[in-house]
């Protein structure tokens, strides 16, 4: 399985490293400047990055350089304490925390480090969670839910609870749940991290075609040279900045 913009035969030539300008018109996301510390532990420090719409975006980097914290400012989980997200022409970091609530409810989808499943549900209504919280009736949210099990290899799973499956049946349990909605964005981080090789082409194969069909766009944490292939392209978050390596595309 090829992805359709890998950049496995990019060479150090044509792979060169751009300034993070703030605010350049017409990014769908956009963070500018981002600071944000836990404590005294500062986790970003003047990060900025801009995602295209329909853009799948690799962010790469050492442990505890701020990656995970920067998808959680750009998806409006965590609000920066200096600098500006913007969302399709929005400032998301000023939206009070129910307008960041609904706006995650009804056009985000996630897959978390973790995974994150509801223990006390099945795969298949963990699934169906975000169409059951965006108001879908229970018979077509638990059908749609079921038919991304064959899709990622999960067939006869569905009535599982999560610490019924292996880490990495149920990190695809958490990427059907990040897709089911049809999501404008997906934030994931390390969404294959838990997988096998080949498992992970599938996930990966998967979050390229449903960004590719359905124009969503993808901003992908991950430590994977190789799962980072499949981006349009990859940024390297060091110490709470962001650098960015464009790659030369068709
Ligand atoms: N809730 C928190 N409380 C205190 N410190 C935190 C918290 N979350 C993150 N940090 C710190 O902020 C810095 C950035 O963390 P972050 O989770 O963004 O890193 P990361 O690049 O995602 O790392 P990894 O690759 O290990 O997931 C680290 O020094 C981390 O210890
Ligand atoms: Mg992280």
């Amino acid at each position: 399985m090829t992805p359709g913009h890998s950049a496995a035969g990019r060479s150090a030539a044509n792979l060169r490293v751009t300034g993070h300008g703030p605010g350049a018109p017409g990014k769908f996301i956009e963070a500018v400047d981002l600071s944000l510390s836990f404590g005294s532990t500062p986790a970003l420090r003047g990060a900025s990055l801009g995602v295209a719409k329909g853009e799948i975006v690799a962010v790469m980097g050492p442990s505890g350089s701020g990656k995970s914290t920067l998808l959680h400012c750009l998806a409006g989980i965590l609000v920066p304490s200096s600098g500006e997200v913007h969302f399709n022409g929005m400032r998301l970091d000023r939206l009070s925390d129910d307008k960041r609530s609904a706006l995650r409810r009804d056009r985000f989808g996630f897959v978390f480090q973790s995974g994150q499943l509801v223990p006390e549900l099945t795969a298949e209504e963990n699934v169906a969670l975000p169409l059951l919280l965006s108001g879908m009736r229970r018979g077509p949210a638990m059908a749609a839910a079921r038919t991304w099990f064959p899709t990622l290899g999960l067939d006869g799973l569905e009535s599982r609870r999560s610490g019924e499956l292996s880490g990495g049946q149920a990190q695809r349990v958490a990427l059907a749940r990040g897709l089911v909605a049809g999501p404008e964005v997906l934030f994931a981080d390390e969404p294959t991290g838990a997988l096998d090789s080949v498992s992970g082409e599938l996930v990966m194969n998967l979050l390229v075609t449903a960004a590719r069909e359905q124009g969503t766009t993808v901003v992908l944490v991950t430590h994977d040279a190789r799962v980072a292939a499949y981006a349009d392209r990859e940024v390297v978050v060091r110490d709470g900045t962001v650098s960015t390596l464009t790659g030369a595309k068709p």
